[in-house]
């Protein structure tokens, strides 16, 4: 009883870091409250006071970045670990109990492929996510940079992208098929996609539009996707499945692949095509498919994985979800390389019935109809950095 008394006390200090907890005078507090700390730990709660701390109070400069949810600072936890600190700007309009129930269910999804979510906190309205820290960041980062002499971007061969699609495939299939609950990512992107110090990729954000209120139907920020990501059918339709998730994979091998932004496609001369998607699907249909890959790349591609790859991704962009493998083929199919693949049909690109609606860039409206989604999440959707469609009238 004795040991099992100590062992505990010592996870709970390794759980409940910093904030002066180790005083004596406290500790004398803190024994009669062992099992509600033990309950804490359980559910990887983090106490405010050391997340404060351990991000230099929430400082500008230790701000990675800022998404649709809120922004994300570096901090180092008193036990020496790095962190990365999501503070949800956004779910201050959730209950906090059903927060921590989410937040705890998604700690425990783990898998390699999978950024690490260390624990939570709620303080008032404020709802923070602690995940590890991953030291090469994000991919969107690397292969969008416009930097000259881009060290991480020398360093992202062939090779290593190959890794890079292997790995999401795999943390893909974990969240579809084999974690204790389904997880549709609903966002993935070159951002949401970490690369550790051996760059490896960790997919980030997964199951963050659970922890927002199916009733939520109005946020200030984007929560359902990324516009150049978002499959046709969600996008148009608010239709979720798995298959939305494998269409936004097929963007990112795209993108991987020729280093340009599905989103941010700039069109070149002599080229009709309006999107990345468009122009490997045209490039294929030629059987041209290595014009696309990224100049960078031409020292260490492998020709014949290059155009599996690129294959590969057009089977994941069609526009009809039903001809889209699922992630568990997606994976045999880079595990094995199957000597023959269906031929792909056209990719889900926003059709004629959609256009761009003017100077609505960074609106927040919802996407044309996925607030009449019946999945679990909120269908809203504006831009943070994404581009509002609006349907067009039969008259355009
Ligand atoms: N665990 C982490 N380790 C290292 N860097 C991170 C981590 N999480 C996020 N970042 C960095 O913080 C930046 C902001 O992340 P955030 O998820 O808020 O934005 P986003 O991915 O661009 O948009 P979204 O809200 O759609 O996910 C990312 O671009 C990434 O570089
Ligand atoms: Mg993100």
């Amino acid at each position: 009883m004795a040991r099992f008394k100590k062992f505990s006390k010592s996870l709970i200090e390794h759980f409940l870091d910093g904030g002066g907890l180790k005083q004596e005078g406290k500790k004398k507090e803190r024994e009669g409250d062992d099992l509600e700390a033990i309950t804490a730990m359980r559910r990887r709660v983090f106490r405010y006071e050391a997340v404060v701390e351990a991000t230099g109070k929430f400082s500008p400069k230790q701000k990675l970045g800022e998404g649709g949810f809120g922004p994300v600072f570096k901090g180092r936890l008193e036990d020496g670990r790095e962190v990365a600190v999501k503070r949800l700007s956004v779910a201050s309009r959730q209950g906090t109990k059903e927060f921590m129930n989410e937040a705890m269910l998604l700690s425990e999804v783990q898998h390699k492929n999978l950024v690490n979510l260390y624990g939570y906190c709620t303080h008032g309205d404020d709802k923070l996510l602690v995940y590890e820290y991953v030291r090469n960041e994000s991919l969107d980062k690397i292969l969008f940079s416009r930097e000259e002499n881009n060290w991480k971007m020398a360093q992202l061969d062939w090779c290593r992208r190959f890794n890079v699609i292997v790995g999401v495939a795999r943390g893909l299939l974990y969240l579809h098929e084999e974690a204790h609950t389904t997880i549709i990512h609903r966002d993935i992107k070159a951002s949401n996609i970490l690369l550790d110090e051996e760059w490896s990729p960790k997919i980030a954000d997964f199951g963050l539009a659970r922890l927002f209120p199916a009733e939520l139907s109005q946020v200030k920020t984007r929560v359902v996707g990324t516009n150049g990501y978002m499959a046709p059918e969600y996008f148009m339709h608010g239709t979720l499945s798995a298959k939305a998730d494998v269409f936004s994979f097929g963007v990112v091998i795209l993108e991987l692949i020729s280093g340009r932004k599905n989103a941010a496609f700039a069109p070149f001369p002599d080229c009709e095509a309006r999107s990345l998607l468009e122009w490997a699907w045209r490039l294929y249909r030629k059987g041209q498919s290595l014009d696309l890959l990224d100049p960078a790349l031409k020292s260490t591609a492998v020709a014949e994985q290059v155009e599996m790859c690129i294959h590969l991704g057009l089977l994941c962009v069609q526009s009809d979800p039903k001809l889209r493998p699922d992630m568990s083929r997606v994976v045999i199919i880079l595990s094995k390389r199957p000597r023959t693949l269906e031929e792909p049909s056209k990719p889900g690109i926003p059709g004629p019935r959609y256009r761009r609606h003017q100077g609505a860039a960074h609106a927040s409206s919802p996407a044309p109809s996925a607030a009449r989604s019946s999945s679990s999440a909120p269908d809203s959707a504006s831009a943070s950095s994404a581009t509002t469609w609006t349907p067009m009238t039969p008259t355009n």
